[in-house]
């Protein structure tokens, strides 16, 4: 049975710590106000000549290294942003030509911080059908440069930072990717979006969120696609070892662990030092606990998102 296994992990966060104290001396807020709503302490901001595509290549240069793998093994990029280098060519290809690859494929999705599941999902269905062989997925974003530094209601809960997995076909079974699922809702653009784009505005614009009405979908969207996902492969929750969420708020992971009656000890929690890096969110988590010990090969993971469009997806994997 062909499935997707993942074979190598790796992530990078830009040198640069902004504090909540540091934020302090810019905006009206308080470190104990963000501390206290979000959970967040600090966030990484990339360097004014770092791009998307740079920290894309570095987490993705450490996840070949972990895979033991070389660039040339790689036949498919598929790079997770919504903060890309330039409109187009993709950031993907930039990768792909940072990388020295020239065989294969290389292309760019857009779901904004469900971008790296909904990667997940592609990369899956495009390994499971033979497209390819050697994925490498990355989430990789510089949030910070469509922020309103003067918005305190939006500024302090983003970071920048890029993840990456390998993932390649095998024939083994219940290993890898188990069952993936993505969904999507236009109806509430107004509550979480960027105020430019190429077609409407030729500016490329700034986030604007109504945070306490976006927080409530997301936790009860979460909630409910991480239930259906272990259900429809035939597992309970109770049975998942780690649970590897989008990083965007402290009180979500929170709220989504009393609706699961999840152990808070399961729950991988970088909000505190990443804050959300949007697509890349997911990636930097995995490879976190992977580093410090706590996620072993053989363990059973669920990782989930949402974000912008509203989309959102959650993916059953074992390690
Ligand atoms: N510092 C101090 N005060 C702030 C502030 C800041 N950085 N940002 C907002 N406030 C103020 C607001 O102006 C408001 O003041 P008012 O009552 O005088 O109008 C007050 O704090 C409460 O605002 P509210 O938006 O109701 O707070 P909240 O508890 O919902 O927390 C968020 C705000 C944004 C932290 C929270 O709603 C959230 O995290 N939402 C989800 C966001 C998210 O995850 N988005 C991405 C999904 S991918």
């Amino acid at each position: 049975m062909t499935q997707s296994i993942l074979r190598g992990v790796g992530s990078y966060l830009p040198e640069k710590i902004l504090t909540n104290k540091d934020l302090e001396e810019t905006i009206e807020t308080t470190d104990e106000w963000i501390k206290e709503r979000t959970g967040i302490n600090q966030r990484h901001v990339a360097a004014q000549n770092e791009y998307t595509s740079d920290l894309a290549v570095i987490a993705a240069k450490k996840a070949l290294n972990d895979a033991e793998m070389s660039t040339q093994d790689i036949d498919l990029i598929i790079v997770a942003t919504t903060t890309p280098d330039y409109t187009f060519p993709s950031t993907a290809t930039i990768v792909q030509k940072k990388l020295g690859i020239k065989h294969g494929a290389a292309f760019d999705i857009q779901a904004v911080c469900s971008g790296f599941i909904y990667g997940m999902s592609i990369a899956d269905s495009m390994l499971k059908s033979g497209s390819a062989k050697n994925i490498l997925l990355i989430g990789a974003e510089t949030f910070s440069r469509i922020l309103d530094w003067n918005d305190r209601s939006t500024c302090v809960l983003f970071g920048d930072g890029a993840g990456a997995f390998i993932l390649s076909s095998d024939n083994v079974s219940d290993f890898g990717i188990l069952n993936t699922l993505i969904r999507s809702n236009g109806e509430h653009r107004e509550l979480l979006y960027v105020d430019g784009g190429p077609s409407k505005s030729e500016y490329v614009g700034k986030l604007r969120m109504i945070g306490n009405q976006v927080f409530k979908h997301a936790v009860k969207d979460i909630a409910s696609i991480m239930k259906e996902c272990a259900e429809s492969y035939g597992v309970a929750i109770s049975d998942i070892d780690w649970f590897v969420p989008h990083q965007a708020n402290q009180r979500i992971l929170n709220g989504v662990a009393k609706r699961l009656c999840l152990n808070d000890e399961q729950v991988i929690s970088t909000v505190s030092i990443h804050a959300n890096t949007s697509a890349a969110s997911v990636p930097l988590a995995m490879d976190f606990a992977i580093k410090d010990g706590r996620i072993k090969r053989g363990d059973l993971i669920m990782l989930e998102a949402f974000g912008g469009g509203f989309t959102w997806g959650a993916s059953l994997l074992r390690y």
